[in-house]
């Protein structure tokens, strides 16, 4: 199949390509397109052969449901019998805008776009691109991240096109996403919301407007602290639970004070050159000079938490394309968007990660390392 890359001011939309795009999606194929967190890959939700194609194009597991993006908030009630009162309130402080909200579903809504689950996950995405396009088509767009399944999530059309072209009908291409990591994902299925995935939401600014307790999914500390031999503690989003966003070349992380990161990462990097290895290492614009790697990239400054979270995977993607054999990353905790950036790298790292501390820590670091791979069921 041909793929058709139209590009797109977000400003100035075209309207005859977002016309040839909603026909597209009517007509039941898929089309790549602007959200403001990452590129997404849509197609007709309530059309399960248009759903399954989604599957097919990414190389993604038939349990893994997508999220259902709507234009209108009435447009809930195409998809549930009923609008729990937390959605209505959520809805109102943070759509349009990178809120996933879980809600049960109705018979309409086809099991292959819900993987097979009785719930619905459902955003309203806040990129004009995204809006329009749904708006056009009249249809409710599934659309999950738009790159090959494993793969970093598109934070550009570039990204979509190395991963889809010739899989899929046409790509919108409005330039770079503004927030760079998928929207926070609540759900609203138990008694206590809860976080599956954060993001540029945090539970702190849902806690304020539901005026009660949210809780995060004790599955997603739960892999990150490796525990996941306790069924009980697997991840409640499926995807959650696969080894995601991975780079080609082995990711560690490496956290703690940022004299002692950088100490550590230079040491590393040099062990590795003694191999005959390539090494790469993800800074900042403070640290980025004192590193001695093959290639050394800054993510931005480390208060700059958006920029960080803007970055992320078009970094990782960048470090595939240079054929490293060893990527070393600095920890980003910042204070708002600093757990769910860390989710993600975490991830990518399959959770192999490295406390640079004391003197003699560090000097027996053989020992006390632990790299946990491909933990996930
Ligand atoms: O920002 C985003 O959310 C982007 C843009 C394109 O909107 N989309 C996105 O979709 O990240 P995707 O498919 O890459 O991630 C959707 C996540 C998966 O982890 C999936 O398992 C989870 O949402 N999910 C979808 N429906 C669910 C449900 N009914 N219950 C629990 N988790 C669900
Ligand atoms: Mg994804």
């Amino acid at each position: 199949m041909d793929t058709r890359r139209i590009r797109m001011d977000s400003l100035h939309i075209d309207r005859t390509a977002i016309r040839q795009a909603a026909d597209l999606i009517r007509s039941g194929e898929l089309v790549a397109f602007p959200t403001e967190t990452v590129y997404g890959l849509g197609a007709d939700a309530m059309n399960p052969e248009a759903s399954g194609k989604i599957y097919k194009a990414k190389g993604r597991p038939s349990d893994n449901p997508l999220i259902v993006h709507i234009a209108r908030h009435e447009d809930l009630l195409r998809i549930t019998d009923k609008v729990p009162p937390q959605a209505k309130v959520l809805a109102d402080a943070f759509w349009p805008g990178p809120l996933t909200m879980i809600i049960h579903k109705n018979g309409d809504v086809p099991r292959e776009t819900t993987g097979g689950l009785d719930t619905v996950a459902v955003r309203m995405p806040e990129h004009p691109v995204a809006l329009a396009l749904i708006a056009d088509s009249g249809c409710l767009i599934a659309a999950p991240s738009a790159n090959t399944s494993g793969k970093p999530s598109p934070t550009r059309a570039e990204h979509v096109s190395a991963d889809l072209d010739g899989k899929i009908a046409m790509i919108l291409d409005a330039g770079p996403v503004g927030i760079g990591i998928e929207s926070t994902i609540v759900d609203l299925t138990d008694n206590i919301p809860t976080i599956l995935r954060p993001g540029y939401i945090t539970k702190d600014m849902l806690e304020s407007v539901l005026c009660g307790e949210v809780r995060v999914d004790p599955g997603i500390s739960a892999l990150e602290h490796s525990e996941t031999t306790n069924e009980g503690v697997r991840p409640k989003a499926p995807g959650m639970r696969y080894r995601h966003y991975a780079p080609k070349a082995e990711l560690t992380l490496v956290e703690g004070k940022t004299d002692c990161v950088v100490e550590e990462i230079n040491r590393l990097v040099a062990e590795k050159k003694s191999e005959g290895k390539k090494a790469g290492v993800i800074a900042t614009d403070e640290t980025k000079a004192v590193y001695r790697a093959d290639y050394v990239t800054s993510i931005g400054a480390r208060t700059d938490e958006e920029a960080i979270a803007r970055q992320l995977y078009q970094i990782l993607r960048e470090f595939d394309r240079l054929d490293v054999d060893v990527i070393y990353s600095e920890c980003f905790d910042t204070p708002r968007m600093g757990g769910a950036i860390m989710n993600r790298l975490k991830k990518a790292a399959g959770y192999r990660i490295l406390h640079a501390g004391t003197k003699s820590r560090r000097q027996s670091y053989g020992e006390e390392m632990s790299f946990h791979d491909e933990r996930i069921p």
